[in-house]
């Protein structure tokens, strides 16, 4: 198997926050990738009644990331800071976001509280937990953690907003950004997206969906999909939405017949 090494001396084009739904924003980044690719390093903020941000970005682009953040809501409005999983790329900018965010808890999966407390030593009092199906409330919607059908780990929970139909999933439904970088995925030939978005898959998220019988995988997503999602937000692809969303599902379903005939 060949080693790439993304080349990071190249400075990444600029991507500002993007509304993908009412008071809804995903803020970003981009890092380079293979192939003169980007792939984007999404958070998201809902501005609910209760404000949310959505994971926090990198340590690299943490300048910048709160600049963007703070450009859109006060940093002790801020009354929720969702973290799908603690990986270093979604939880970059977790502890300094509580710090800058003095009225906000952490909203995350029981496993993964256990393991912010343990390695950041952030306290319980300061914690929201949500398991698969839990919800918490944002003052004005419900927001509930609904586990996306591939992770890289079990801890991971996505969010998804009554209100808006809006589904963030984390890494699931990553996809490169092509060398000119896009706001929406529906801007990138089908056919290339469907190709890149499984080379995503298999060899940085999913290597094990080759084991998954195809039809209890696509029970799975059918459960996801049934939520009614009006725009799809990963934490690294463009934004999605009408149609895509739709193809996206398509593009996922195929995964594990894709794996196994590579294997
Ligand atoms: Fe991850
Ligand atoms: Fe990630």
């Amino acid at each position: 198997m060949s080693l790439f090494i993304p080349d990071l001396t190249l400075t990444p084009p600029r991507q500002e926050p993007l509304q993908v739904a009412s008071e809804t924003f995903v803020i970003r980044a981009l890092t380079p990738s293979v192939g003169g690719t980007w792939t984007n390093l999404n958070a998201m903020l809902i501005r609910a009644a209760e404000p949310v941000i959505v994971d926090t970005g990198m340590v690299t682009s943490r300048e910048q990331w709160f600049a963007d953040l703070f450009s859109l809501v006060a940093p002790d409005e801020v009354r929720w800071i969702f973290i799908t999983h603690n990986d270093s790329d979604h939880s970059g900018n977790m502890v300094e976001a509580l710090q800058r965010c003095p009225n906000a808890k952490l909203v995350t999966s029981r496993g993964e509280a256990f393991r912010c407390a343990a390695s950041f030593g952030i306290s319980y009092e300061r914690m929201h937990m949500v398991d698969p199906g839990e919800t918490f409330d944002a003052g004005d919607r419900t927001l509930r953690a609904v586990r996306p059908p591939v992770y890289d780990s079990p801890y991971t929970r996505g969010l998804f907003d009554h209100s808006t139909g809006v589904y963030y999933a984390s890494d699931a439904f990553c996809a490169p950004n092509p060398e000119a970088p896009v706001d929406w995925v529906e801007d990138i030939d089908p056919s290339a997206w469907a190709t890149t978005m499984a080379q995503f898959h298999l060899a940085s998220l999913c290597p094990w969906i080759g084991l998954v019988e195809p039809a209890a995988f696509q029970r799975e997503l059918s459960g996801l999909e049934q939520l009614g999602i009006a725009a799809l937000v990963s934490a690294h692809a463009p934004a999605m939405r009408g149609r895509s969303v739709r193809q996206a599902f398509a593009n996922l379903a195929r995964l594990p017949e894709v794996a196994r005939a590579k294997a």
